[in-house]
């Protein structure tokens, strides 16, 4: 029997099956609710059932609203209340309804399921509330059922902060009613005939979990300071917390209008396109025009990292984590030694935590083998070296590497400035050479820039492409430049940090103000973090030869005295043991001796002023990045700079907020600081071009791939 093309009915005795079956996640788009409604009718009528089993097709049940139909909704063309219509309606059905979960019951998912009488999951079922991390919060109902099901604590949590909940602990909290192993169409189909004759229980008249007002005010007062502390900027967490809390105050109907009102709001917002753009930015990322889907990936089973400093180290971590065995290889002993302590105190540290167990740990550890010869190496499928940054060491590993590793091994580099096609010269195979530029820390930072050399076959991007994925990495494929993506374009960032204290603006003023624009990290601070010496070194290696071109100043001064940032316990702050840091006083008076004898005169500068030198630097390298081609879409570099700098997801990225402010805008207000500050604020042709044409960076292609 099928209600429309989306659900089917079949029947297994007196228990019916509703499958739904909309690939590829069984989103809830257009005509699915209906086509249950249209079920649950026919099973009422139906005398000879006498239960019914709800299930998905597929790899899961349902994963949530279509957020393709979002924009539906905001443009008035749907009401979208489709979905809370189904819910009573499934709930009112005189006949119990099982969910039967498996892979994911997200959002609307979970709110189906919540809206059946039982649910059942496999024990790898997901269920959970993400809509947070779209800048909306549940639509239909979930801030008022969860409660009902899991207590006030856990759905504030859920719905406020959005992360998924093992079956297990579904089980636990009341979410699910029972764990089926094997096959879950039998396993729910058996369930369904054993409750068959119980009653049909409403969650939205179950009250005995929604506590009284006097122990759910601290639930509340500790969420808010949660939400405010880890999701700082952002609306929607705090609209989810405001909903749940209506749950126990307000009759279910009047609860569910609150959470309506708050939903609309929140899917108005500029938050909400901002995140949904990097919800199917991330996905996007991944497809590259002329690599395709089909395109074969290599094998994958052993790798090698050399160097085992900062970043090999953490490299190293992340191939045992994904649980792929590694060689570590070093010079010496002792530094072999040095890399492996950091390696047990990184772990050490997250054990201690609580985010890993002590038998993840010891696995992983297996898996890291150290090594100070090239024994091993011609079994590896892939290596990534991590030595120090210098073309001449770079180009003799890779020679060493090409000498020692199999036919059809990747030979990657962890470079962050240097040439892929010149260390590729160095090897008789450079369409096995390729970039992976990780971030510090290795182990946690999610971003990987892909380079795609001159030669990489396209095997060998997919290859490394499917790779990020499975090391838990957004990989990103970008173009051989100097910087590549982010740090080209960061370099520009931290230039106009500088000169905003070059010309008079404070220290704490610079940060404060991109910190409450939502970056993780004021640029100063950042710079302290890194090093300052590390800037230094590649300032004075691309030294610009133009005099009359302004650079800037501070930081190198600041490194003459030996303040280097946090790891010499000075730079543009001063920080204690622990590196907590603290306003130097002597800062300010030597930016005032240093940029009085450069003649730069001194002023005040506003809040508004930083935030647009910072960020339109940002953008204006991004436009030039773009139209050369070494990045393939605006979302990529957003992606880059969510994930690798700290950019607030709920702004979209650099590019999404450019389009957003107005690229007129934006191109007046760089035309402003080009004929204020001179040469290096010249507008990108590519900025110019759109804002002229009242175009944006989202809807320009450059219409070729990467170039290397
Ligand atoms: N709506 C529309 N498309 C969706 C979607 C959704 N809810 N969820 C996933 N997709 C699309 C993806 O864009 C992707 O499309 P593509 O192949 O064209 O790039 C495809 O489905 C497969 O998705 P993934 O690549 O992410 O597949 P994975 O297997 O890695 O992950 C998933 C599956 C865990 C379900 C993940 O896609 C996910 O987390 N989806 C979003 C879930 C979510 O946020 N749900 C809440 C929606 S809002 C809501 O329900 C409001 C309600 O309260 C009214
Ligand atoms: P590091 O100085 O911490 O470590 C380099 C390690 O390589 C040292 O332990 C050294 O003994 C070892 N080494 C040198 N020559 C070797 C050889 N021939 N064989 C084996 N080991 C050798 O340097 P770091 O910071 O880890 O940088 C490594 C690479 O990663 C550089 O190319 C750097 O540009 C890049 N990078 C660094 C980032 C950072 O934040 N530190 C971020 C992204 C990339």
């Amino acid at each position: 029997m099928v209600t429309n093309n989306l659900v089917q009915i079949s029947k297994d005795g007196e228990v019916a099956v509703i499958t739904v079956n909309n690939p590829p996640v069984n989103a809830l788009s257009l005509g699915l609710p209906e086509g249950i409604a249209e079920a649950i009718e026919s099973i009422a009528a139906d005398n000879q059932v006498k239960t019914a089993v709800l299930i998905g097709a597929g790899k899961t049940f349902v994963a949530g609203a279509d957020i393709k139909e979002f924009g539906k909704i905001t443009s008035g063309e749907r009401r979208g209340s489709e979905l809370v219509q189904l819910l009573l309606k499934m709930e009112d059905c005189r006949k119990p309804l099982v969910a039967a979960i498996h892979g994911t019951a997200f959002g609307g998912g979970l709110e189906l399921a919540m809206a059946a009488h039982y649910r059942v999951a496999n024990p790898g079922a997901q269920v959970g509330q993400p809509e947070v991390k779209l800048g909306i919060i549940p639509g239909a109902g979930g801030t008022q059922r969860l409660p009902r099901l899991a207590g006030v604590a856990k759905a504030v949590e859920m719905c406020a902060e959005g992360n998924p909940v093992k079956a297990s602990d579904a089980l636990q909290f009341g979410i699910l009613d029972r764990l089926i192993e094997g096959d879950l169409r039998a396993g729910a189909i058996e369930f369904a005939h054993e409750i068959a004759a119980k009653p049909a229980l409403k969650t939205r008249e179950r009250n005995e979990k929604l506590g009284t007002p006097e122990q759910n005010a601290p639930i509340f007062a500790a969420a808010r300071q949660n939400a405010c502390h880890k999701q700082r900027g952002m609306v929607a967490p705090l609209a989810a917390i405001d909903a749940v809390e209506a749950a126990t105050l307000m009759r279910f109907e009047q609860g569910c209008e609150f959470e309506r009102n708050r939903f609309i709001e929140c899917l108005f917002s500029e938050q909400s396109k901002a995140l949904i753009h990097v919800f199917f930015g991330e996905r996007e990322v991944a497809k590259i025009p002329d690599v395709a889907k089909e395109t074969p990936v290599l094998p994958l089973a052993a790798a090698a990292v050399i160097g085992a400093g900062t970043m090999g180290g953490g490299i190293a971590m992340v191939f045992a984590n994904a649980g792929i065995p590694v060689l570590l290889k070093e010079v010496d002993r002792a530094a072999l030694d040095r890399g492996l302590a950091n390696i047990r105190k990184n772990y050490a540290n997250s054990v201690s935590k609580g985010r890993l167990t002590q038998q993840f740990v010891d696995e992983r550890l297996n898996l890291i083998q150290p090594t100070l010869s090239f024994d091993g190496f011609s079994a590896v499928d892939m290596v990534v070296e991590a030595v120090f940054e210098g073309m001449e060491l770079k180009k003799q590993v890779f020679a060493e590497l090409d000498r020692v590793c199999k036919p059809g091994a990747i030979l990657a580099s962890n470079t962050s400035t240097l040439n892929i096609d010149e260390i590729a010269s160095s090897t008789s195979r450079p369409e096995f050479v390729i970039g992976t530029h990780f971030f510090s820390p290795a182990n946690v930072m999610r971003l990987l820039e892909i380079v795609r050399g001159r030669a990489s076959s396209k095997e060998v991007i997919a290859t490394c492409m499917q790779l990020s994925k499975k090391l838990g990495k957004v990989g990103v494929l970008v173009g051989n430049c100097m910087g590549f993506v982010g740090n080209r374009m960061f370099g520009p960032y931290r230039r106009e940090a500088q000169f905003l204290v070059e010309e008079g603006a404070g220290v704490e003023a610079v940060d404060k103000a991109l910190f409450d624009f939502g970056m993780a990290m004021g640029p100063l601070a950042t710079g302290d973090l890194a090093g300052l010496d590390v800037g230094r070194r590649i300032r004075k290696e691309y030294h610009q030869q133009d005099p009359n071109v302004r650079q800037p100043f501070a930081e190198d001064k600041l490194c003459e005295l030996g303040r280097f940032g946090q790891k010499t316990g000075a730079g543009w702050y001063k920080y204690d043991e622990q590196r907590r840091a603290e306003p130097d006083p002597a800062v300010p008076v030597l930016l005032r001796e240093w940029s009085e004898k450069a003649g730069i005169p001194q002023r005040t500068i506003s809040s508004d002023e930083i935030v647009e030198r910072c960020i339109y630097a940002l953008v204006n390298e991004g436009a030039r990045i773009l139209e050369q081609g070494y990045a393939l879409r605006a979302t990529d570099i957003d992606i880059i700079f969510l994930y690798g700098y700290g950019f607030p997801a709920y702004r979209g990225g650099p590019m999404w907020h450019a389009d957003r402010v107005g690229l007129k805008k934006v191109y007046h207000r760089v035309s402003e600081f080009h004929r204020q500050f001179g040469a290096l604020w010249e507008p990108a042709p590519l900025l110019e071009q759109l804002a002229v044409h009242g175009r944006t960076f989202s809807d320009f292609q450059t219409g070729r791939g990467v170039a290397a």
